[in-house]
């Protein structure tokens, strides 16, 4: 028996991996999280299958469930929105599974961050513009940030801030990164990205709390930093006529001439 994590994707059922799909319609048990999983996802549980909602459930109670399949020797899927890495709450479950001798394996999904960029067709590392994306948050009701994770620290970066879980906190957002960024930098907010309500609001900090009003009060993502503009950033050195690289020697003088493809 295995309790198998998979990221779910951002919203869309069809931002799921087959290897996630395949492994919910091989399990009799499916625990999922909330609102944030689409009720799609849902259709691959094999027939019969006992699919609970952890949303209204504690930690205590959710490895009850756990437990019980175990006895019964039943495989859970257990499926947390986006990707598993970021704010998924995983590390707490596996610690506690490694604890009751119960075996784990993780499937990654797609993350907002990266579903929020696509619905903009943004690239979030432009060549002289900004080659860092910081995966952050503000703290919140239930969670505190560590010391020095703090946006005005990450602002002294520059480099694109994809800031998760912080709609409700604009007026800390937009006080702290305008010292580094300045009042012009511009901000996308992707709501519900991939669903099919998925809106996109674009601003800059002066203008980003004009800009949004009321109905957007959740699972919404604010990328700050130039790149979002779009445009002013370099082309890459990767696909320059004249870059001397593996694939494409500029010379027989080249280091990569005598390199052939086996070598890499
Ligand atoms: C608990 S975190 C989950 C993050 C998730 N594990 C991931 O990989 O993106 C929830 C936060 O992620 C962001 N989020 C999740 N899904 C989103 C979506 N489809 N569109 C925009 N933001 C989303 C929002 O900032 C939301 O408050």
């Amino acid at each position: 028996m295995t309790v198998h994590f998979i990221g779910a994707g951002p919203g869309a059922a069809d931002l799921l991996t087959l290897r996630g799909r395949d492994i919910i319609a091989a399990c009799p048990v499916c625990l999922y999280a909330g609102s944030l999983v689409p009720e799609e996802i849902l259709s691959h549980c094999p027939e019969g299958a006992k699919i609970i909602n952890t949303a209204p459930m504690d930690l205590d109670q959710i490895m009850g469930e756990i437990a019980a399949a175990h006895a019964e020797g039943q495989d859970v899927a257990r499926l947390h929105s986006g990707d598993l890495s970021v704010w998924s709450a995983m590390g707490e479950q596996i610690r506690r599974l490694k604890a009751m001798g119960i075996p784990v394996s993780v499937t990654p999904g797609v993350p907002s961050f990266a579903a929020a960029a696509a619905a903009l067709g943004t690239e979030l590392t432009l060549p002289g513009l900004a080659q860092s994306v910081v995966l952050t948050r503000t703290p919140g009701r239930a969670s505190s940030m560590p010391e020095g994770e703090t946006l005005k620290n990450f602002a002294r970066t520059g480099a694109t801030l994809a800031i998760h879980l912080s709609i409700g906190n604009l007026d800390t957002v937009i006080g702290d990164l305008t010292p580094a960024y300045g009042a012009d930098c511009p901000v996308a907010v992707v709501y519900r990205a991939s669903w099919p309500d998925e809106r996109i609001v674009r601003a800059t900090l002066a203008t980003l709390k004009e800009a949004l009003d009321e109905s957007i009060s959740r699972t919404a993502l604010i990328l700050v930093g130039p790149a979002l503009a779009g445009e002013g950033f370099d082309e890459s050195s990767l696909y320059s006529k004249t870059y001397d690289r593996r694939y494409r020697p500029q010379s027989a003088d080249s280091p990569w001439s005598s390199w052939s493809h086996g070598d890499d």
